[in-house]
């Protein structure tokens, strides 16, 4: 039977069409060790990298020399804090933040003394205006704001290039692992420092990349530092793109699965799918909403969204019903804090955390339609 795959929010099934071929064709044919030789093999793996960089950077607007590949977001969002903050520094961070940013700023204030300041945001979404970023920056002088585009628990966007716009010259960094490829990006013109990715979830590529682009203004250090294929003579990285941030043997096969979701992704258009993701998550909204028992957390109907909705339901435990859907209903979502306990904290939802439904390009009415179905009968008792 077919599964009703609901978890987009954690990562996409199924892949982009192409994905899986690209990525066997990589290996069959150009599995060279890329800028490591100038052998034919060597040559077709950077040349395949390159052509994937290429696509990823046009779907975003990015630069492609100023699109880097590496493990995923959690990496790159490591690595631009590290560099960035130091003793001394201060980072503004919304009160929505995954712990792929939360757990390295922790312990940038644990051992460097970084000051973290969080907007609460005013509304029940959590998600801060414009305006409320900027008084909080305005309160002492800020190194970096960093910005999550859409919450991972609830789907609300955050208003990321009206926050870059007011608070400039301070660089806004912006965690899309939640947004690329779901909704319309154009890096060029956000006004961002940087932007970082996974490849895994809205740009239905491979698991194990993820990309960080930097706009002309913004330099990152290097997290990790090693071989690169270029100035062997050197014990020091190379000072130009994408080397000094590239370390070590690329995740050539990767990047051609990416490059490949990419280019879907481009045909395919990115504002359709935002659309149907749109559609299918109001119905969504709408037909829980009318079970009594079941409350939307953090859902602002007008307000901008991804295909991600969280709810809970009265006396019912989240990971017993979670298990329940995919045990009886072939229904795939997930129970938890999603990894985002700040989030949950701001929401009231800590500690037991939220349903959440992760409505991707390939889900149908009747996908949603089944949640709804499964979640009255569970509130009816017949779980
Ligand atoms: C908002 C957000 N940021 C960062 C990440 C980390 O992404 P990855 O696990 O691909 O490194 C996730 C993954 O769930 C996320 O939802």
């Amino acid at each position: 039977m077919r599964v009703i795959y609901l978890d987009h929010g954690a990562t996409a099934f199924p892949r982009a069409p192409g994905v899986a071929n690209a990525m066997v064709r990589f290996l069959d044919e150009a599995s060279g060790n890329p800028g490591r030789g100038g052998h034919r093999l060597a040559v077709a793996a950077a040349r395949a990298i390159e052509a994937a960089r290429e696509e990823v950077a046009a779907l975003l607007g990015g630069d492609p020399e100023r699109t880097l590949f590496g493990p995923g977001a959690t990496f790159w969002l490591n690595t631009v804090l590290a560099s960035h903050l130091w003793h001394g520094t201060r980072v503004v961070v919304s009160a929505l933040e995954h712990n792929a940013v939360m757990r390295p700023l922790r312990w940038l204030e644990a051992c460097r003394g970084v000051d973290i300041a969080v907007v609460p945001g005013s509304g029940p979404s959590g998600v801060p205006t414009a305006v409320e970023v900027a008084a909080c920056v305005a309160e002492a002088p800020t190194t970096l704001v960093m910005l999550s585009h859409a919450s991972n628990v609830t789907g609300a966007v955050l208003p990321v290039a009206a926050v870059a716009a007011v608070v400039a010259p301070v660089p806004v960094v912006v965690d899309a692992a939640q947004t690329a490829g779901s909704l319309c990006i154009d890096f060029s013109s956000l006004g961002a420092a940087a932007l970082v990715c996974s490849g895994h979830k809205g740009l239905l590529g491979p698991p194990g990349i993820g990309t960080l682009l930097l706009s002309p203004e913004f330099e990152v250090q290097p997290l990790v530092r090693g071989g690169t294929g270029s100035r062997s003579e050197s014990e020091e990285m190379p000072e130009f793109l994408p080397d000094r941030l590239e370390a070590g043997t690329s995740n050539g096969v990767g990047a051609a699965g990416l490059g490949a979701a990419c280019s879907w992704l481009r045909k395919r258009k990115v504002e359709v799918i935002h659309e149907h993701e749109q559609r299918l998550v109001r119905r969504l909204a709408e037909g829980l909403g009318e079970i009594p028992s079941v409350t939307l957390q953090g859902w602002e109907d007008a307000a901008p969204h991804t295909g991600i909705l969280s709810f809970t339901a009265d006396g019912v435990d989240n990971g017993e019903l979670a298990a329940w859907l995919d045990r009886t209903r072939d229904i795939c979502l997930r129970a938890g804090l999603h990894c985002a306990p700040a989030a949950h904290r701001r929401l009231g939802t800590f500690p037991n955390g939220t349903l959440r439904a992760g409505i991707g390009p390939f889900n149908t009415d009747a996908d949603v339609d089944s949640l709804i179905t499964a979640i009255r009968d569970a509130a009816d008792g017949r779980m």
